[in-house]
Order: structure tokens, then C-alpha cells, then sequence
């Protein structure tokens, strides 16, 4: 292998796990997470085999967006520790292997932050010009382009003290930043920079479409520039100053918009996109019981240059977003997976974790993270996916995902000792809460969600034909409900196999390409871990939602345990 070239390019073979210090561990007692808290727990996510961590926003805020709203993008949220508990949590991470990155959200501030007051008092502030300011809103109605329909009718809000409209295409408290004013740019660099100087290995980037939006950037564009500059600037940037950095770019897009973020041939913008089209084709395949939505998408993935990779995830902090499917589409996701109208948001998506969206079905639960770890790309998991959490949808809007780790059975979920009044977010109860859902019972119990995750990340880490390898759809016969794929990369393939249905099925799998092939070695927990192969047909059982991996193993092909 090519030792070199793949520790280079880290992200294409990592294992993100994506967190918020509020909810995770708190460690002064205060009934919040902090910065101490989550350092006192990065033994546990190493040990789970997670390589990067993705810190969701910690700098001061008024929280009216869960802290992607900043009033000061070079400090900590003092609920949440200081400067010096950043560093320390970065020293202890690195110490253990593994990798920061945080959330870059400069496409917008907070109403609250010092730029925007001085701009709101003044015409002539050179805060002013930071943000994006109509006489009169160009259009006078943008009620189809409001990002939080439940809450805004207009992406314009007319400010009482300058008299002026400005762009906000989120909340009306969450002002846009003018990207279009240089002083603008300098400033989203001179924080890239500052965060990483205190040691992260870069950015999962806020909103980019919005970012990188014509309506920002009129005098850039009169200026002769492409809003994308921002994109390259910021790349070259953060290379610069950090040869290895990375960029994770939110981009909700179908996938011709989508590859543009990458860049040109030479992949001059952000790293790593999340891939928003597989993921809601995937669950529309799932709801479905028939792979096809996912095979179509699988083919349709634009390639991408070598130091690209996609991102892959079965559920993040936000809804379930469906955007991108029919309306007829949608519903049939809905009915499947959250027909209450309490479980909808926005009228676009699903506000529910995966395990009560499945009723607890736990070999189907196992058969989508199987499907997250082998399809090609970097998996990226939210906190408490590994144990298999439900939400709280006792909780408004996109915050019912977002309730507090469970770690054990003890009162206050081990998360904190405050009583549960002052947490932060209220645990649910039942059959996903904390006495049924939690990190001790599970390590304890050999059969565990989480002990098996932890089995998978690991043979995920040790399977780089997933993140660098040539992908390719296996043909499975007439078995719509069975996804059959390879990945090859420098003279190895592995195959991974899954059933959408919850009835067995027998599949006859053209395996393609087998020359010097000698044995298929499960990689998983197969009960046959190795069975001689003489031909390209694999005649396999596979259980209802079974999912397989092999490795096709001949002289010279890789072989770990
Ligand atoms: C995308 C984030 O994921 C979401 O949580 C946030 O509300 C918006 N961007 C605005 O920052």
C-alpha cells in the first residue's frame, strides 16, 4: 500500500463522529456538557475506533439557533469552558490519534454580535458593509426561499434603527454576511486561521450554498469575481497555513450542483461534500423494501478527483431533510417512517432518529450502518448512534435529536450530576431512554449495538478499498431487495452485500472480475469466515436486512485478520 499518499489524504478513510459539547458529558455539574467533560471522555471514542471528531459550534451565542448564531467567533462559550479546556481537549485528542475539526458558520452571525450592532447604528460603520442591506427588498415575496418556514416568511427584515432591509436566510436574528466586502474575506480567513493555530484539522463548513450566493457577492460579480472564489480562496488558505487540513462543505444540493463545490478538475474547493442525494434516495430504498432508488443514485454520482471524498451519514443534528424527492416520494418515506404530523418539520422532513424510525428492528438498524460503513466515502455518525438513541419528541422542532448522551442507567443518564430540571435538554423516556439505551449496559453485553459498531469501525478502518477503491453495483439477479457492490483498490476488492426486506432471500451474485481469486474471507461476523471460491457467481443466503462483507482474497491481495 501507499502508505504515504493514503495518511496524507486522512479524510478519505476516516470515521467522523459528530458531536455538541452541550449535550455530551458534563463534567462541572451544571446540568450543560463542556469542553472538560468531553476531554474526560476521548478514551471512549478512540476506543470505539473514531479517527475525527466534528465539534457543532461552541463559541459564545445567544443559542436562539443552538449556537449557530455567533456573537464572537475567537472565543468559548464560557458555559462551556475556556480557550485553555479547547486546547487541552485538542492536546487530548491528538495524544489519542485522532483528529478535530469544527463548524466554520460565517455565512451569517448573530443579531447579537458586535459587527451587526454597529452596523444597524451607523450607515458609515465600516461594519456596515459586512452584511447585505436593501433600500427596499428586491422582491417582495420570498416566501418559498425561507430556509425555517415555520418560524420566517421573508429571507428580507425590515432593521427599526437604520430603516434598511437586510438578507437573512435563515432566522431573522441570523443576518447575512456580505462576502462581496474584502474586509469580509479577510475575516473568515483570519478565523479559519485562528482555530487552526489552536491545533484543528479543519472545517465542516456552514450553509455553503448561501455562502457562495450571486445575491452576496453583486459587486463581486460586478467586480468581475466568482462567488466560488471564496471557496478556492479559502482552500488555498487554509493549506497554506495547514497542508492537511480539511474542508466539509453542507451542501443540499442534487448532484450536478453538488460536484461543483469540489472544484475543477484540479478539486481547488472543499475537501469533502455530504452526500444529501444518497442519503434520501437511501430511504426511500429503505422504505420501499427495493434498492433501485439507491442503485439509481449510486450510478448517477458524478466521479470525483482523487483528493475529494464524499461524506456519508444516516442521520445528523438536523431534520431528516426529504427536499430532494418528489412530494409523492416523501410521503411514502413519511408513511414508512414518521406519520405523525408531530414527527414532520417544515413539511420536508423527518425530526426522529433512525432506531424508532425502524421500531427498534435491530438487524435492520445494523443492515444501514453496515450499508453507511461500505458504501464509498468517509462515514460520518452523530453522538449516540453507536448505541442505537432515540429522540425526545417532547423537545420543538430539530432539537428532538439533540437531547443529552446517555452513558448509563444512573440517574441523570451519567451525562451530569445537576438534577434533570437543569439540563440542558430534557432525556427521553421509555424504551430509548436512558434505562434501556445507554453506553455501560452495552459495553457490558457482548451482543450490544455498540459492541458491534465498535466490530464494524474497526474493519472499516482496516478496508481502505471502501474510501479510495473503484466502486462497482454487482448485478444480483431478480433481488430487488438486495444491494450487491465492490470496491477495488490496488489489486484488492471487497464485496458488500444487503437486504432491504425482511424476508431471507437466496442471491446468485456476479462477482465480476475474479481472476486469481482463490477464497471469499467474511469480514464481519460470518459463521463461515472463509469459503474456497471457483467462479465468478456468488450462491449466497441472506438473512431478512442480513448484510455481508468479503474480502476476495488471492496471493497478494491485502489480508488483515
Ligand atoms: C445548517 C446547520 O446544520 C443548521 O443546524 C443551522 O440551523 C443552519 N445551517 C444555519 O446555520
Amino acid at each position: 500500500m501507499t502508505t504515504g499518499r493514503t495518511s496524507d489524504l486522512w479524510w478519505k478513510n476516516a470515521v467522523v463522529y459528530c458531536l455538541d459539547v452541550e449535550t455530551f458529558h458534563d463534567w462541572d455539574g451544571d446540568g450543560r456538557g463542556d469542553l472538560t467533560g468531553l476531554t474526560e471522555r476521548i478514551d471512549y471514542l478512540a476506543g470505539i475506533g473514531v479517527s475525527c471528531l466534528w465539534l457543532m459550534p461552541f463559541q459564545p451565542s445567544p443559542n436562539r439557533d443552538d449556537g449557530y448564531d455567533i456573537t464572537d467567533y475567537y472565543a468559548v462559550d464560557p458555559r462551556l469552558g475556556t480557550l485553555g479546556d479547547f486546547v487541552a481537549l485538542i492536546r487530548t485528542a491528538k495524544d489519542r490519534g485522532m483528529r478535530v475539526i469544527i463548524d466554520l458558520v460565517v455565512n451569517h452571525t448573530s443579531d447579537q454580535h458586535p459587527w451587526f450592532k454597529a452596523a444597524r447604528a451607523d450607515p458609515q460603520s465600516p461594519f456596515h458593509d459586512y452584511y447585505v442591506w436593501a433600500d427596499e427588498p428586491p422582491e417582495a415575496d420570498t416566501s418559498h426561499k425561507v430556509v425555517f418556514p415555520d418560524q420566517e416568511d421573508s429571507i428580507w427584515t425590515k432593521d427599526a434603527k437604520s430603516g434598511k432591509w437586510y438578507l437573512h436566510n435563515f432566522y431573522r436574528h441570523q443576518p447575512e454576511l456580505n462576502i462581496a466586502n474584502p474586509a469580509v474575506r479577510d475575516e473568515i480567513a483570519k478565523i479559519a486561521g485562528f482555530w487552526l493555530q489552536l491545533g484543528v484539522d479543519g472545517f465542516r463548513v456552514d450553509a455553503v450554498p448561501f455562502l457562495v450566493d450571486p445575491r452576496h457577492s453583486q459587486s463581486a460579480a460586478a467586480a468581475g469575481l466568482d462567488p466560488h472564489d471564496i471557496l478556492r480562496d479559502l482552500r488555498a488558505f487554509i493549506s497554506r497555513r495547514k497542508g492537511d487540513a480539511v474542508l466539509l462543505g453542507e451542501v443540499n444540493l442534487p448532484a450536478k450542483g453538488l460536484r461543483k463545490f469540489f472544484g475543477d478538475e484540479d478539486a481547488d474547493e472543499v475537501h469533502m461534500l455530504f452526500d444529501f442525494p444518497l442519503m434520501q434516495q437511501m430511504y426511500l430504498a429503505l422504505a420501499r423494501h427495493d434498492t433501485r432508488p439507491l442503485r439509481r443514485v449510486l450510478e448517477k454520482r458524478p466521479p470525483i478527483p482523487e483528493e475529494s471524498q464524499w461524506a456519508i451519514f444516516v442521520r445528523n443534528h438536523d431534520e431528516l431533510t426529504l427536499d430532494q424527492l418528489t412530494d409523492a416520494q416523501r410521503q411514502e418515506v413519511f408513511d414508512a417512517f414518521g406519520p405523525d404530523d408531530d414527527m414532520q418539520l417544515f413539511g420536508r422532513g423527518l425530526r426522529r432518529r433512525l432506531p424508532p424510525m425502524l421500531q427498534g428492528d435491530e438487524a435492520r438498524i445494523r443492515m444501514v450502518y453496515s450499508l453507511l460503513f461500505s458504501l464509498p466515502g468517509t462515514p460520518v455518525l452523530f453522538y449516540g448512534e453507536e448505541i442505537g438513541m432515540g429522540e425526545n419528541l417532547a423537545i420543538p422542532g430539530r432539537l428532538s435529536v439533540r437531547t443529552p448522551m446517555q452513558w448509563s442507567s444512573d440517574p441523570g443518564a451519567g451525562f451530569s450530576s445537576a438534577p434533570a430540571k437543569k439540563f440542558v435538554r430534557p432525556l427521553p423516556g421509555g424504551e430509548y431512554g436512558p434505562l434501556a439505551v445507554n453506553v455501560a449496559d452495552q459495553r457490558r453485553d457482548r451482543s450490544s449495538m455498540l459492541n458491534w459498531m465498535e466490530r464494524v469501525i474497526r474493519r472499516r478502518r482496516e478496508t481502505p478499498e471502501i474510501g479510495w477503491g473503484t466502486f462497482t453495483l454487482l448485478e444480483t439477479g431478480s433481488a430487488r431487495s438486495v444491494l450487491a457492490h465492490r470496491c477495488d483498490w490496488e489489486s484488492s476488492a471487497v464485496v458488500a452485500l444487503h437486504n432491504f426486506d425482511g424476508a431471507p432471500v437466496q442471491v446468485q451474485v456476479d462477482l465480476g472480475d475474479v481472476d486469481g481469486v482463490a477464497e471469499v474471507v467474511d469480514l464481519l461476523d460470518g459463521s463461515i469466515p472463509v469459503q474456497p471460491l471457483d467462479g465468478p457467481v456468488l450462491d449466497l443466503a441472506l438473512e431478512g436486512y442480513g448484510h455481508r462483507w468479503f474480502r476476495l482474497r488471492g496471493p497478494g491481495t491485502r489480508n488483515p485478520p
